[in-house]
């Protein structure tokens, strides 16, 4: 969603401000601003675009001033444009107010506030904030804050400075992330961590409901209650340099690169001598609880969701164990068939994301077991969930996740196998053969990236068109979901994914002459059947580019293209299967002049409704 970002210091506040807004555009990207208090000075600059933009406005004359805010929007309410961007100002220009959330009262407020006298510039819900500031305002910035958000109803994670008050900014936090950065002589408070890295690992990580005012020295926290709170200090283990481009022209190319890094990195400590010995004792999950398991869900949003239906197949095939799958925004308004006997896995790269947050509180809200996938350490989801397991992919900025999505992948097989070793459900061998086949993976994934180039003709020839169609049956019908996602969401190119049997009961009248369609064959037990399929697209004309396992050879006699995968067990395919799915959307969406890191309408975490 939205950036924020504050400083407090002895040094130039807009240049860092700036640098820190230029590490959080993937949350979004429309228009951004910053206020800079200067003594009786609060001065506010807003423009529409990226930050570019902003720092075009300013030019070569930057405002000054040692204490700041700024922020880099998503529109929720009100369209981008240079009035609606933040921060915004009560009518006096004495408070400037960053927000990122929903207020969800803001028509109730701004009615109330009219009539109180107070004239609005923006269609913003954030705006009722700085008029709410200024109304309770009686000398106390931290109090007028305080009381101003007593009156809202949603979520928030604000910063709030004053004219005249260079020496402090106060920051609140309720269902969105808020940070503070601790330095010396200075302070931060930022939205996610890589806006303050290059200055301080050492955090506060604020909980919902508690203000902090931050001077440059000291950084008082408070409860909802207004009583002091004693925070713990948090140490941020990520290098600078992970959360940079590296020499490679996008992050998500960087990150497809990763892949096998962040692989190693999750199985790391859990799978030991090459595979033949797991260890997920970190789960905290005891023999009982597993063995007593009788349903699992899976809740997640977007390509989280796509790894969930993916440990689905790989789960109730490994445990015979019923497991559903559902996007968190539908679960949580589905009022699910929940009691002891169920495990429920959130799985979430942000820790942040609405929805899926919301559903792990409606879980644990019927006293039920949560255990959360994520790749934030201290998001909301690690900090509210029963159980955590970590994928280790590293800070992922890129909007289109690429390395999440695959360790998320490779979290779902260790539980399997774990869960499998104590229900029994596997035998010695089988949980031999899968833990040395995962260990595997990262090198069978660096196979497929070295062959990069081979998949250029067809990224080519797919970024002509705009639509295509992904194919598959079984866990391949789950990969190419995602890689349906993945060309949609950077190149713009309308695709659908659909269950290879699934075409003929209707989307094969939109197959015609040429239509690229990416089938994925990477399932030996329905090779046969999935090349049915295959063929009545080609009798109509489509355009086939198969992803097939290594050892199904002599398909390319009878279609266009085949990209042979590094063979492993069936049901690890995934992993392997999605690495020339993002290669293909990234190479068509670069070749399509696309903005690949930060599509249009898009952000990295979604944190409203
Ligand atoms: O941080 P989360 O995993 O909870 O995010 C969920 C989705 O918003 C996310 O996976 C989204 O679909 C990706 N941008 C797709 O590449």
């Amino acid at each position: 969603m939205c950036g924020i970002v504050g400083y407090i210091g002895s040094q130039d506040a807009y240049s860092i401000l700036i640098e820190g807004l230029k590490k959080l555009e993937y949350r979004g990207y429309d228009s951004a601003g910053v206020a800079l208090v200067n003594g009786s000075r609060l001065e506010v600059i807003k423009a529409k675009g990226e930050l570019e933009q902003l720092e075009n406005k300013v030019g070569a004359k930057f405002p000054n001033g040692s204490t700041g805010i700024g922020h880099t929007r998503w529109a929720t309410h009100g369209a981008p444009s240079d009035v609606n961007a933040h921060p915004h100002c009560c009518c006096s220009g004495d408070f400037a107010v960053v927000h990122n959330g929903i207020i969800e009262n803001y028509r109730f407020i701004r009615e109330w506030m009219e009539e109180a006298g107070h004239k609005f510039q923006s269609e913003t819900d954030t705006e009722v904030l700085a008029h709410l500031i200024k109304h309770f305002y009686n000398g106390d910035l931290l109090g007028s804050v305080q009381q101003a958000l007593a009156q809202v109803e949603g979520s928030f994670a604000l910063v709030a400075v004053a004219r005249g008050k260079n020496d402090q900014m106060v920051c609140a936090r309720k269902d969105s992330p808020l940070i503070i950065g601790l330095g010396k002589n200075e302070n931060f408070v930022a939205s996610d961590v890589p806006a303050i890295l290059q200055y301080t690992r050492r955090i506060y990580i604020l909980e919902d409901g508690e203000a902090a005012r931050v001077t440059k020295d000291v950084v008082e926290v408070f409860s909802p209650e207004g009583k002091g709170v004693s925070k713990e200090v948090f140490h941020i283990d990520w290098d600078a340099v992970q959360a940079e481009k590296g020499g490679h022209p996008h992050f998500m190319i960087k990150e497809i690169m990763e892949q096998p890094h962040a692989l190693r990195e999750t199985m790391r400590g859990r799978l030991l001598e090459e595979g033949r010995k797991i260890d997920l004792s970190e789960l905290n999950l005891t023999d009982e609880e597993i063995a007593s398991t009788r349903r699992v869900f899976i809740v997640a949003c977007g390509t989280s969701y796509h790894a969930g239906l993916v440990g689905k197949y790989a789960m109730e095939r490994a445990l015979r164990l019923p497991v559903e799958v559902d996007l968190a925004s539908e679960f949580r308004y589905r009022d699910p068939l929940l009691d002891e006997s169920s495990l429920v896995i959130v799985i979430s790269q942000s820790g942040e994301t609405a929805d899926t947050l919301a559903a792990l509180r409606l879980v644990r809200g019927k006293g039920v077991r949560v255990l959360a996938i994520t790749n934030v350490v201290g998001s909301s989801v690690a900090r509210e969930a029963d159980k955590v397991l970590y994928t280790w992919a590293g800070p992922e900025i890129a909007v289109a996740s690429t390395k999440a999505y695959i360790t998320q992948l490779l979290a779902l097989y260790l539980i399997t196998l774990h869960m499998g070793r104590v229900r029994g459900a596997m035998d010695a061998s089988a949980l031999e053969e899968g833990g040395r086949a995962i260990f595997r993976l990262p090198e069978k994934v660096e196979n497929v990236l070295g062959r990069e180039r081979e998949l250029k003709r067809f990224s080519a020839y797919l970024s002509r068109w705009e639509n295509a169609f992904f194919i598959g049956r079984n866990m391949d019908f789950a990969v190419a979901l995602e890689g349906a996602l993945k060309l949609k969401e950077i190149s713009y190119i309308h695709a659908e994914a659909y269950a290879s049997g699934e075409l003929k009961h209707g989307t094969l009248a939109l197959i015609v002459e040429g239509i690229p369609v990416v089938a994925l064959v990477t399932q030996k037990a329905l090779q046969d059947k999935s090349l049915s399929n295959i063929k009545e697209v080609k009798a109509r004309g489509g355009y086939v580019f198969c992803l097939a396992q290594e050892g199904m050879q002599g398909l390319e006699e009878e279609l266009d293209e085949v990209f042979y995968l590094p063979a492993t067990l069936d049901f690890l395919l995934p992993v392997i299967s999605v690495v020339p799915l993002q290669l293909i959307s990234y190479q068509a969406a670069v070749e399509r002049g696309c903005p690949v890191d930060k599509p249009r309408n898009l952000a990295k975490s979604v944190t409203v409704e």
